[in-house]
This record gives structure tokens, sequence and C-alpha cells, in this order.
């Protein structure tokens, strides 16, 4: 059976020491963490507006998102008057929405969270339930809610490439998003750092009065995608229920299938025992063991990856061999996979 979402307490103190601690890890493997002792590390840290932190940032982007009402060093008062100063409308949600042209990968590990989207011109709200992921293609605008105390979860996206940029968009009417009220484009390298000045600014444009200006689509950097229906979230458990069998007999199986719109992702979820290569290239693997123990053998040695932990394997050959009933998540994010092709079939 897979092990439950992990159990994340934050009434908790922060561990002292994480299951990860004074491992050795071969060079080509970086990031290791035990994501449940990370957050418990980390979570003072999520601090609002945005209330995100990057476990790892390189090609992709592991980041670790929770409710903007756990904040421990902040008492009540404290943390209602940090969200008064900085988000509009009320003291739990943001209410811009986030255009990019990477695709995003979500796993609701604790509680639950709401998606508004727009998708095919329309506003349609995606509810993500513990325990459930869901892959939002590029270019659709989205914005996350996650008004549960102690609701927390995990979101993978890439760095963005060349000329890429990042927008955040306000709509006259949160609830209907028919109407751009105010929107900014700008690079993005760092949510949790590059957001905030952006939300300042549009406090700063309502609090002179917010004159009217009209955003016009064709203005934009970034194409909005108005063509696609996505695929609604998914418990991960069911999946691993329905391909239980597959995985005990050591295959790969692709956990968003080849139907799925978004073609940035490519995600497999495998059995043991089993042994995969992976070749060395510009795309960074992120591996997650959900159950048992995987090892990674890179040139300059093996790495054990045990249950509940996750790595980065980047600019090697790599080979993991997974033991009988175990099962990990391996992730690639391809820039390409959602581009245009210029007739050859070529990004
Ligand atoms: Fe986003």
């Amino acid at each position: 059976m897979l092990a439950a979402p992990p159990a994340l307490d934050s009434a908790e103190p922060p561990a002292k020491r994480a299951r990860t601690d004074g491992v050795v890890v071969p060079s080509g493997i970086s990031a290791l963490h035990h994501i449940e002792d990370w957050y418990e590390q980390n979570k003072e840290q999520f601090t609002p507006p945005v209330c995100n932190k990057l476990m790892y940032r390189g090609q992709l982007s592991i980041m670790l998102w929770q409710s903007k009402t756990t904040h421990t060093h902040l008492t009540d008062a404290q943390a209602d008057m940090v969200r008064a100063r900085l988000f509009v409308g009320g003291p739990n949600t943001r209410k811009d929405f986030h255009l990019e042209e990477g695709s995003e990968f979500f796993f609701q590990l604790k509680g639950n969270m709401e998606l508004p989207t727009i998708q095919n011109g329309e506003r349609k709200l995606v509810k993500i339930k513990q325990g459930q992921m869901f892959c939002l293609p590029s270019r659709i605008p989205h914005s996350p809610q996650r008004p549960e105390a102690g609701s927390f979860g995990l979101v993978v996206e890439r760095r963005r490439e060349g000329k890429e940029m990042d927008g955040l968009i306000f709509y006259e009417d949160f609830n209907t998003c028919k109407k751009v009220r105010w929107e900014k484009f700008f690079r993005c390298n760092d949510l949790g750092k590059d957001l905030p000045p952006v939300i300042e600014a549009y406090k700063a444009w309502e609090a002179a009065g917010a004159s009217a200006k009209e955003f016009r689509e064709e203005d934009r950097p970034v194409n909005q995608e108005k063509e696609i229906e996505v695929p609604e979230p998914f418990s991960f458990e069911d999946f691993l229920a329905a391909n239980a069998e597959k995985l005990a007999a050591g295959e790969s199986v692709n956990l968003l299938g080849l139907d799925h719109p978004d073609k940035e992702f490519e995600v497999f979820v495998i059995g043991g025992r089993s042994e995969q290569t992976g070749k060395s290239s510009d795309l960074e693997t992120w591996l997650y063991q959900v159950k048992g123990t995987a090892h990674i053998a890179v040139p300059s040695g093996t790495l054990a990856l045990n249950e509940g932990c996750c790595c980065i394997v980047s600019g090697v050959n790599f080979t993991v061999a997974r033991s009988e009933g175990s099962i990990g998540i391996v992730l690639r994010q391809n820039s390409r996979g959602n581009k245009p092709t210029n007739g050859d079939g070529q990004a």
C-alpha cells in the first residue's frame, strides 16, 4: 500500500535533524531531501504574500506552498496586518491570476486547495484535494487559493527560457474574470521574490486612484491558451491502485497518460524490482521515492533514495535500481513541449 501523504503537523516544533542530514551525495545528484523533514525545518519561512519556498532551483523548480494561516512566528493579529497590507479583497485569498509560458505540476500533500483557472476564455474552478495531482498546461491563467489552515502542497515548474515572461493579472471581478482591471508582465526567476513587488505595484496603482487603462491581449508578451480543456485532478492513491499489478511487476507507467494536452511534463511512476537508465541531458530529472528504496548509481557513486525522499539528477548518466515492492516517481519538464512547431515537428 502507498504510504499516506506525509503527515505534516504545523503545531510541532521544527525538526532539529532531517533524515537526509549527513548523507554523502555523489556529484551529479543534488537537493536530496526528505520532504516532510524539509517542511518541518523550513515552515517558519513561508511568508506572505506568496507563501512558498523553493526546495530546489535549477532547470526545474521544486516548490512547497502552504496556506497563509500557519505562520507560527506571527500572531493572528500580526498576520492579518500583513495580509491587509499586501492582499486585495480580504485576508485569506490572493486575487491575482498567474500566467506563464511553462506548465505547472501540483501534488497536494495536506488539506485541500482551489485553483480558479481561465480555460477556453471562461473561469473554471479546479479543486485539488489532499493526495491529488494536477497538471496545468502552459499559458493558462490560474490563481492558487489555499484558505485551509495547514494546507500544504508541492508545485514543480521549470526555469524560464530566453525571453519568456510571466504575467500577473487582476480582473474587475474575481468571480467572473471577464475584464482585466490591471496586469503586469515581468521576468521571473523566483516566484517568492518576484511576485511581491508586482503585487505591491498593483496596490500602489490602486492607492493612486486606479486610473482607467485598457489592457489589450495583443499587447501581452504571453499568448493565453484558449483551445484546450484541462483534465481534472486525480487521486495518486487511486492511480497506484489502478496500476498496482503493473507496478508490482516493475513496470513504468505514464502518470498523466498520452492523451493529456500538456507536453512539457514527462512523469512516470515506476515499480520494483526494476532497473532504468537515464542519459545526461539539458533536462534535470526529479526522483521522488513514494515507497521503499531505490539506489541511484552515477559515475562517482551510489545514493540510496529512501521512502519520502527526493533528489535531482543532472548532467550525468545514471541508473536507478528499484527494490521489490518499491514505487518511485521520475519527472522531467521540457520547455519545448508546448511550443508551436515550425512545421518539421521541431519546436
Ligand atoms: Fe503559477
